[in-house]
Formats: structure tokens, sequence, C-alpha cells
């Protein structure tokens, strides 16, 4: 029986950590779904749309792997796209509670339904799309930690929101 496997994430954006789990899930399984989250209640800094692309095509060499969005319960959506596996990718002991609940409301819903988690290289295991905003804001340097393209919009976008609040300052002194 082949096995269809959904890999859902906020992927805001997506890291070369997240793209080493797909890589992994894509050897492990026989077709693998990254399923971003449409959240319209968090504030995200790329749309969905963006994420959508940039996921595309970091992933088209893998012919088993395609992205789509969701929104309400992960467990539904898996079980219209006839998965049985979630995939998550777990780091540091930091992230198992938060993943171990997750994995145990989600069986709840759906005993059917296995969470697989899979570590990522530990070159990566730092790694995280909070952090990568963080570093980027502040002028730091991400390059080799997320995809190219990835990295040249951070940067762009950084800057657009530094120069709105350099503009505001720039306002607040005049007023
Ligand atoms: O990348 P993230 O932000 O850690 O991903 C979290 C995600 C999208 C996997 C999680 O928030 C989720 O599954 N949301 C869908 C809503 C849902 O099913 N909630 C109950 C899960 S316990």
């Amino acid at each position: 029986m082949k096995v269809l496997a959904v890999y859902p994430g906020s992927f805001d954006p997506v890291t070369n950590g997240h793209l080493d789990i797909i890589r992994r899930g894509s050897r492990l399984f026989d077709r693998v779904i990254v399923a971003i989250l449409r959240n319209p209640e968090k504030k995200a800094m790329f749309n969905v749309e963006e994420r959508r692309r940039i996921l595309q095509r970091a992933a088209e060499k893998m012919s088993n792997v395609s992205v789509d969005t969701f929104d309400g319960l992960l467990v539904d959506y898996a079980r219209r796209c006839g998965a049985r596996v979630i995939v998550r990718g777990l780091r540091a002991l930091s992230d198992f509670e938060y993943e171990f609940q997750m994995a145990l409301m989600n069986r709840r819903l759906d005993a059917s339904i296995e969470t697989v988690f899979m570590m990522p290289s530990e070159s990566y295991s730092y790694l995280s799309s909070r952090l990568v905003k963080e570093v980027v804001r502040l002028g730091g340097s991400v390059a080799g930690l997320v995809p190219r393209d990835v990295e040249r919009k951070l940067g762009s976008k950084a800057g657009k929101t530094r120069r709105t609040a350099a503009l505001g300052l720039r306002k607040k002194r005049k007023a």
C-alpha cells in the first residue's frame, strides 16, 4: 500500500531545515504533501502565495513532493488527502513538549493518522523561521540557512521595514 504523508507548517519562511525534512520524507514515503497553514490571525512576513511559490521552487526536483495550503483542522485535511502520516521535524528537546501535545491531540481527533517525527541534519538543529526573521531584521546574514530566493526576499522585506520605521521616526520628530 502506498503511503502518503502530510508535512504541515507555517513555513514563514521555509528554511534549509524544513527542506532537509522534506528531502528525508520524500525518501521514506511514496508521496509527501507540504501543507502551508492559512492562518489570517497570525501576522506573517511572507504571504501564503509567496510561501507556496518558494516551496514549489525549492522542491521542484523532488518528483513525489507537492505543495498545498490548508485551513481548519490538520487531521481533517490529512483525511481529505488520504494521508495516513503527519510528518513533523524535531530539533531539540525544547520542541518536544509542543510537538508531543499536538501529536496526541491529533491522535485523539483521528487515531488512524500517525505522527512521525524526523530529525533534521544536526547542522540545522538550532534553526527556526523565527530566528531567521530576527537575524535579518537586525541586519545579520542568514546565507546557507535558507534558500537563495528566500534570502533575497528577506533582505528586501527587512529593508522596507527599516525604511518605514525610519520614516515614522522622522515624521514623529517633525511633529
Ligand atoms: O510551523 P508551525 O507553525 O509549528 O506549524 C504548526 C501547525 C500548522 C502544524 C499547527 O498549528 C496546525 O496543525 N494547525 C492546524 C489546526 C489544528 O489542526 N490544530 C490542532 C492541532 S493539535
